[in-house]
C-alpha cells in the first residue's frame, strides 16, 4: 500500500514548493504557526530557524496539542543570548573560551585588554552570524563593543572549526548525527568578514579517533544536565560550533537549530530516515542507542550568495542555469533566500540563495561536481568561495 505524504511549509520557497504546499505565514508569529498547524491537522510541526523558536513558536504549537520539533522559548536562549549561554556554559564545567560580558567601556577596554589580540568581540542578541567581530585591530573591537547595548569579549581560540549536531528529547538522551564543517568566512582562504556559512562538508576526515565520544560527554550531555537542572530541558537539534585547539575540542557558541549550509550535507548522508527521529525528539521517545545508517560518500555544498554580501546583499536579481546545475551527477540544488517574481522568473530574495550539494565516493570528486554545477548558475555578481572542501585533497 502506498503512503501519501503532505508536505507544509511556512513561508516556504520556489525550492521547498516542489515539495511542499506553502502558506504565507509568519513564521514568528506563534499563534499563527499553531492556527495553521490545526487546521491542517498535521502530524508534526518542526521550527527550523532561530527566530521563531526565540520567538517561543515551538511553545504555541505544543499549547495547541501539537508535536513539536524544537525547544522552548526558555532553552533556545542558549541560542539567543551568547551572554546566557556562557554562564550556562561555566556552570554545567564545558570547554570554552574565557570571556567577560561587559555593559560599559571601562568593562570593554578592561577586557580587550585583558584577553590580548587577536580580539573577539560578540552581540550579545541575535545577529544571524554576523554580530562577531574578530580582528587584531584595537580600534575596530572597542568600536564593534561600543555599539552592542551587551557584549562578550573573549579569548580567542585557534584552531579548525567543525560542527556538531545533537538531536535530543527534552531528557539527557541524545543521538549525535555526522560532523560536519562550515567556512564562515565570505573570502577564499578564510578571509574578509563572518557570514552565516558559505559551504560545507562531512564528514569531517581530519579529526582525531573518538572525537564523537568526547562531544557527547563533555559537549552535549552536562549542557542538557544544566539546562534541565535550570527547569529548561532542551528538546530539537542542539548544534555546538567547535575548535579543534592544542589543548582539545571547545565550544565556540550554541545553536538551538539545523546549521545552514552544514544540514544539507550531513541530512544528504543519512540514509535513516529523518522524520521518526524528528518526531521521536518531539514525544520524549529517542533511544539514545538508535543506530543510524551513514553513507561513507563525502558531501560538498557550495553556496551561492548575492552581489554585496553579507554586507549589503542586492536583491531582485534573476538567477538562472538551476536545472543544467542539478544535471550533474549526484548534484541536488537547494533553495535559501530565493522568490519569484511576478513574471514567474527566479529572483534572489536575501543574502544566501542557493546550495549546490554534491556527494560522491571521495572528496575529490565531491568537490569537483559541486564546482562543476555551481559554474552553471547565472546571477549577476554573485557570491561564492572557490575553495569549499579544497583542504581535504
Ligand atoms: P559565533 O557566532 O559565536 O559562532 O562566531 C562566529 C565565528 O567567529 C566563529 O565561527 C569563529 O570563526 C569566530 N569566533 C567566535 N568566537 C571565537 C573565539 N573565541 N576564537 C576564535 N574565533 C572565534
Ligand atoms: N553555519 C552556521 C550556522 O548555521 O549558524
Amino acid at each position: 500500500m502506498s503512503h501519501v505524504r503532505l508536505w507544509h511549509a511556512a513561508p516556504g520557497n520556489p525550492g521547498i514548493a516542489t515539495l511542499a504546499a506553502c502558506h504565507p505565514v509568519d513564521p514568528c508569529d506563534g499563534p499563527a504557526v499553531a492556527a495553521l498547524a490545526t487546521a491542517l491537522k498535521v502530524d508534526l510541526v518542526v521550527v527550523g530557524p532561530e527566530a521563531p523558536l526565540i520567538a517561543g513558536v515551538a511553545d504555541a504549537v505544543r499549547e495547541a496539542g501539537i508535536a513539536c520539533f524544537g525547544p522552548s522559548q526558555a532553552a533556545a536562549r542558549i541560542e539567543g543570548s551568547k551572554a546566557f549561554a556562557k554562564d550556562v556554559m561555566a556552570a554545567a564545567g564545558i570547554p570554552t573560551a574565557k570571556s567577560r560580558t561587559c555593559t560599559s567601556e571601562t568593562e570593554i577596554r578592561a577586557a580587550l585588554t585583558e584577553f590580548g589580540a587577536p580580539h573577539v568581540v560578540k552581540d550579545d542578541g541575535l545577529a544571524a552570524g554576523k554580530g562577531v567581530l574578530v580582528t587584531d585591530d584595537y580600534a575596530a573591537a572597542l568600536a564593534h563593543a561600543l555599539d552592542c547595548e551587551r557584549v562578550v569579549i573573549e579569548e580567542y581560540l585557534a584552531g579548525p572549526e567543525f560542527s556538531a549536531f545533537a538531536l535530543c528529547d527534552g531528557s539527557t538522551r541524545s543521538v549525535l548525527l555526522a560532523l560536519a564543517r562550515d567556512y564562515k568566512r565570505v573570502g577564499d582562504g578564510d578571509t574578509g568578514p563572518n557570514t552565516g556559512g558559505m559551504g560545507a562538508y562531512s564528514p569531517v576526515a581530519w579529526l582525531p579517533d573518538g572525537v564523537e565520544d568526547t562531544l557527547s560527554e563533555a559537549v552535549i550531555e552536562p549542557l542538557l544536565a544544566e539546562l534541565q537542572r535550570r527547569g529548561t530541558p532542551f528538546s530539537g537539534v542542539l548544534f555546538p560550533g567547535l575548535v579543534l585547539t592544542v589543548s582539545g575540542v571547545k565550544v565556540i557558541e550554541y545553536n538551538a537549530r539545523f546549521g545552514d549550509p552544514e544540514t544539507q550535507v550531513v541530512l544528504e548522508r543519512l540514509d535513516t530516515p529523518l522524520a521518526g527521529l524528528l518526531m521521536a525528539c518531539a514525544t520524549g521517545t529517542l533511544k539514545p542507542d538508535t543506530d543510524l545508517q551513514w553513507s561513507s560518500d563525502v558531501a560538498v555544498n557550495v553556496v551561492i550568495a548575492s552581489d554585496g554580501y553579507p554586507d549589503d546583499p542586492v536583491t531582485g536579481d534573476p538567477i538562472t542555469g538551476l536545472d543544467t546545475a542539478a544535471a550533474v551527477d549526484s548534484v541536488d540544488v537547494l533553495h535559501a533566500g530565493t522568490t519569484l517574481a511576478d513574471s514567474g522568473e527566479l529572483i534572489a530574495a536575501g543574502g544566501r540563495l542557493i546550495n549546490i550539494v554534491a556527494r560522491a565516493d571521495t572528496a575529490a570528486h565531491a568537490r569537483s561536481n559541486a564546482y562543476k554545477a555551481a559554474d552553471r548558475v547565472q546571477l549577476r555578481g554573485q557570491v561564492r568561495r572557490n575553495d569549499i572542501a579544497a583542504d581535504l585533497i
